[in-house]
């Protein structure tokens, strides 16, 4: 018997979105069935395609799905044909999702990927990155100003919009059970406190939040020694917090160390509406090869899961999912694409769920 419904905006995407979310959603299928719960899907025309169709990357009525879905699966969006005048990509929703609808959390757990061949396999890599979503230097995005000579972008940090997202990693790092290297749990700012004087006011505001969190270790790092760290020492990390566009580099910087960025997620969230994406793009070059890899994306649906209180069934998930890429059913190729595509990784995803079936109730 289905007793818990929610409602779930679903945005497909260009480029390989329509193959990655379409297996997703094929799991999660299974997932209700499994769990006894219902995703009632509301689809939305949004992204590249539906900017070059209309002139708008989502319409009014999209955002009001989104809005008014309980979480929304998002795919990659993005065409090389999509431009604005500026030269700016169009169609790349954040600009509306993430800035019109506050969703000021973009978080990016990045782990050891179970059945990915990774430069650096040997490390116990377990963090999140909790990347400030809604200011820092992509405030300034549709507003540099500029001639044919000199154009300038600004990098805006503000004291609310810094507590709140500094408030948001300190949270999490009390959620999740410490750094890999030591247990313990810890917050690293991450910025370039040394040269620019935003980033100086991110760290001192930072400090003042972090004397609210006696119980989790506070430290900081200049972003430059934080992508060597990432490198050399990754189980040292817990929970990072920064700037949006650091937090742009380095997730997927932390994406390569364990294996590419294909099987990264991540979910944008406010304080009453969230979507999930994985943090790659839409690689138009090959959709319909039947290669593209969802795990990313399955991954993404699991952390909406958990978002939505269904922890158990975002658990079996990210198991089922990290079974069907390390028994040797899926062939991962090292440029991140798989054999069969991501049809042929939801067909195994979804048969290792039905054999299972464990969590019954
Ligand atoms: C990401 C992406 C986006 C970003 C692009 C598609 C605009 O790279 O989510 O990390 O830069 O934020
Ligand atoms: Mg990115």
């Amino acid at each position: 018997m289905t007793d818990r419904g929610y409602d779930i905006g679903l945005i497909a995407g260009d480029g390989i979105g329509p193959e990655i979310v379409g297996a997703t959603v094929r799991v999660l299928c299974e997932v209700e069935r499994a769990f006894s719960f219902e995703l009632r899907m509301r689809p939305i025309d949004a992204g590249a395609a539906t900017f070059l169709r209309t002139g708008r990357s989502i319409s009014d009525e999209g955002l009001e799905v989104v809005v008014g879905s309980d979480a929304t699966l998002k795919g990659p969006v993005g065409l090389p044909d999509a431009r604005h005048a500026d030269g700016t990509e169009a169609g790349l929703l954040g600009g509306e999702l993430r800035n019109r609808l506050d969703l000021y959390a973009n978080l990016r757990p990045i782990r050891r990927l179970p059945g990915v061949a990774a430069p650096l396999a040997s490390a116990d890599i377990d963090y999140l990155i909790v990347r400030e979503n809604t200011e820092g230097l992509y405030a300034s995005r549709g507003r540099g100003v500029g001639n044919d000579w000199v154009v300038t972008d600004t990098l805006l940090v503000t004291r609310p919009g810094t507590e709140r997202i500094v408030r948001r990693a300190f949270e999490e790092a009390r959620r999740r059970g410490g750094a890999p290297a030591d247990g313990k749990s810890r917050v690293t700012c991450v910025d370039k406190a040394n040269v620019l004087r935003s980033m100086y006011f991110f760290r001192q505001i930072f400090l003042e939040v972090a004397a609210g969190y006696p119980d989790v270790e506070a430290e900081f790092l200049h972003a430059d020694a934080a992508a060597q760290a990432l490198v050399l020492d990754p189980s040292h990390f817990d929970v990072l917090v920064m700037e949006n566009l650091l937090g742009d580099i380095l997730s997927d910087l932390g994406g390569a160390t364990v294996g590419g960025i294909a099987g990264c997620p991540s979910g944008n969230i406010g304080e009453d509406c969230a979507y999930f994406e994985p943090i790659h793009g839409s690689a138009p070059g090959i959709a319909g090869t039947n290669t593209a890899n969802p795990r990313g994306q399955m991954l993404a649906a699991a952390m909406m899961l958990d978002y939505l209180g269904e922890t158990a069934a975002a658990g079996a998930v990210r198991d089922v999912v990290d079974g069907a890429f390390s028994d040797g059913s899926v062939e991962t190729l090292p440029d991140g694409r798989v054999v069969g595509g991501a049809d042929a990784v939801a067909e195994r995803v979804v048969r290792r769920l039905a054999a299972g079936r464990p969590m019954e109730r």
